[in-house]
């Protein structure tokens, strides 16, 4: 039988589970990351364990800074503004330190991206992995970094793998009580590449990641294919030396990830008709001989991988073609 969510935390914490704060405040960033290897898909029960087991990359100085604060009522602020109580992102974080709450402590948690909102790049990761950070500060926890991306884990998925810069493997691990289910830096040699996040039009989200993965895994005809071909793209990724061999790879998970979603029951898409004419403009600059692939999220926003050597033509590219981005 799989575990409840307190009874992991507790056994990862040990004594510590539910100890008062030994400070009145503390603080602490974590980077967003991108996952060149998606992270799609969920294992049964509530500890958000993971069909596959995925590769990121952080984005340096982009992410969440977050203080917490011993207070007379739980309240959260996120870039400067004062969340409703009944929000969906002040519940979710309040959901999330009521899993550590000693008896009677409340919070109140300030928290500023330093991601423009307009890039769409998951700030849940880097939230929720700030989140536990600053708290772990609060309450003076001494824990390795892979007990906090199993902890970090609990918010959402991708935050396992926001508590270090550089490429980062998080491993599905196999166990039921998901004690094997971490992150940690990823140690091969992985050619260089930067990477631009290009700044399109932003719709609200229609539907939310969590959602997305839910709906499309349990109706899509690629679902049982989803998990097999991603191991191998996982796999491929990580024995690349070249960085044609990796950016095909990083691009073809991409595009099977969203295959797996528009052939759900109901369709999900999250393309808009800039990030439609964007792939094709990456394409069409490979077919020319430039260096460049894509990857994309759930979000019509795409990310473009080059390596640094193409920094000046594809700075030159994106220049002409007028379009906002963010280098990282
Ligand atoms: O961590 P979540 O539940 O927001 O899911 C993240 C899903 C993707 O961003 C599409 C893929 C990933 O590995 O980050």
């Amino acid at each position: 039988m799989s575990w409840t969510r307190e009874q992991y935390v507790s056994g990862i914490l040990g004594p510590a589970w539910r100890a008062p704060a030994v400070k009145e405040e503390a603080e602490a960033f974590c980077p967003s990351n991108i996952a060149l290897i998606k992270y799609w898909g969920k294992r049964p029960g509530d500890l958000n364990l993971p069909l596959v087991s995925s590769l990121s990359r952080s984005l340096g100085e982009y992410g969440t800074h977050t203080v917490i604060t011993l207070a007379k009522a739980d309240e959260a602020e996120m870039n400067g503004i004062l969340l409703p109580s009944e929000s969906s992102e002040s519940r979710q974080i309040f959901a999330f330190l009521d899993l550590f709450r000693a008896w009677g402590e409340k919070y109140r948690v300030v928290t500023r991206n330093t991601v423009p909102t307009a890039a769409g790049v998951a700030s849940s990761a880097s939230g929720f992995a700030a989140l536990l950070s600053a708290l772990a500060g609060l309450k003076g926890w001494t824990l390795q970094p892979r007990e906090m991306s199993m902890l970090a884990r609990l918010g959402s998925g991708s935050a396992a793998r926001s508590l270090w810069q550089g490429l980062v493997l998080w491993h599905k691990g196999e166990r039921e009580d998901g004690l094997d289910c971490y992150a940690e830096p990823c140690g091969a040699p992985l050619p260089d590449f930067d990477m631009a996040v290009l700044l399109l039009k932003q719709g609200r989200k229609a539907v939310s990641s969590r959602d997305a993965m839910r709906d499309s895994l349990a109706t899509s005809p690629l679902a049982a294919e989803w998990p097999v071909r991603q191991e191998a793209h996982l796999k491929q990724a990580l024995k690349a030396r070249d960085f044609k061999d990796l950016g095909a790879v990083v691009e073809e998970n991409a595009v099977l990830l969203h295959e797996v979603m528009a052939t759900a029951e109901t369709a999900i898409v999250f393309d808009s008709s800039a990030t439609v004419a964007w792939k094709a403009r990456v394409r069409e600059w490979r077919a020319q001989g430039m260096p460049v692939y894509f990857t994309q999220d759930a979000g019509p926003n795409l990310k473009v991988l080059f390596p640094p050597a193409a920094r000046g033509r594809i700075a030159q590219a994106l220049s002409a073609a007028q379009v906002d981005y963010l280098a990282v």
